[in-house]
């Protein structure tokens, strides 16, 4: 996988890409309280999905939500994105509640959902295009150092149907990055790409995120993922949901030849030992 250094937007506004934020922004960045939603089912059921999640996240810090299928995690990534309001609590993104969809938000989904009459490049500078922040060869250029980022520089006018689902995916992973969120969603990401693409995509995200000072929340099932990639993995009991455990991981980054060290090892069954209890429904997660 190509590594590049990719040039920020806001280099190219003329900001101070690596201004230090705002200490309320340190402090909670995302903050939820109490957060609560429901659907509204068949008939008159009602579905809670989430029951007062409680998660307070620093800008910066890359967070995993794990738990068994069903228990709310992609109910939770839609709240914090805006796409969904919640029932109750409080969920708020630099002290402000979050109402709607932002610019300073992207989410990945688990399928990529990429326009089929764009080629690749133009699927990468479509949200830049969206959202007015450059335009032209300026966005063609940046998508393009973005696509040499994620391996695909020799598909850049190849067409969504012509790639696989993990080379979609990396196209999907780029045309996120490519708005500059502040806070990135993920949402199974890598879930259908091949071990050995997924490996080198966990690294690269990593690094991008790093420098781009990007937070991210990433839901994922498989346990190795998040602890290759959290400074914390929050592990949610079955629906409804709830976070029931807050595992720090305090394993140095990078962390690319960390995978097979005892200490990694150590965290994987930690957490395997939660997500079992939590999937048992045992209310502490011990
Ligand atoms: N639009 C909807 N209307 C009604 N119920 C919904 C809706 N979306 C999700 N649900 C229900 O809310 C619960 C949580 O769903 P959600 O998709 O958030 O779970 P999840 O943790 O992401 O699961 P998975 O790991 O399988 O992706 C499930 O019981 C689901 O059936
Ligand atoms: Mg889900």
């Amino acid at each position: 996988m190509a590594t590049a250094q990719v040039t920020t937007l806001h280099d190219k506004a003329g900001h101070a890409a690596s201004s230090s934020p705002a200490p309320d922004e340190t402090s909670d960045y995302l903050r939820a309280r109490n957060v609560s939603l429901a659907y509204a089912g068949r008939g008159n059921d009602i579905v809670h999905a989430i029951d007062r999640v409680d998660l307070s996240v620093k800008r910066g810090e890359f967070v995993c939500l794990l738990g068994p299928s069903g228990c709310g995690k992609t109910t939770f990534l839609n709240a914090v994105a805006g796409f969904l309001p919640i029932s109750s609590g409080e969920l708020t993104l630099r002290g402000k509640p979050i109402e709607k969809p932002g610019p300073d938000r992207a989410m990945v989904f688990q399928q990529p959902g990429l326009l089929p009459w764009r080629d690749v490049l133009h699927n990468v500078t479509y949200g830049l295009e969206m959202s007015g922040k450059i335009r032209g060869r300026q966005a063609a250029a940046h998508a393009g150092a973005l696509l040499k980022l994620v391996g695909l520089s020799d598909f850049a006018h190849s067409y969504p149907h012509q790639l696989s689902g993990g080379m979609q995916q990396r196209v999907n992973l780029a045309r996120a990055l490519a708005v500059e969120p502040e806070l990135l969603l993920l949402d199974e990401p890598f879930a259908s790409v091949d071990a050995q693409t997924r490996e080198a995509l966990q690294v690269e995200l990593l690094g991008i995120c790093k420098r781009a000072e990007v937070t991210a929340l990433f839901v994922t099932h498989d346990i190795g993922e998040a602890v290759f990639l959290a400074d914390r993995v929050c592990v949610f009991t079955r629906r409804p949901g709830r976070i029931v455990r807050d595992v720090r991981v305090r394993l140095p980054k990078p962390r690319d030849e960390a995978r097979l060290k005892p200490e990694f090892l150590a965290y994987v069954q930690e957490v395997a030992g939660v997500l079992g209890s939590a999937a048992a429904g045992k209310a502490n997660g011990t």
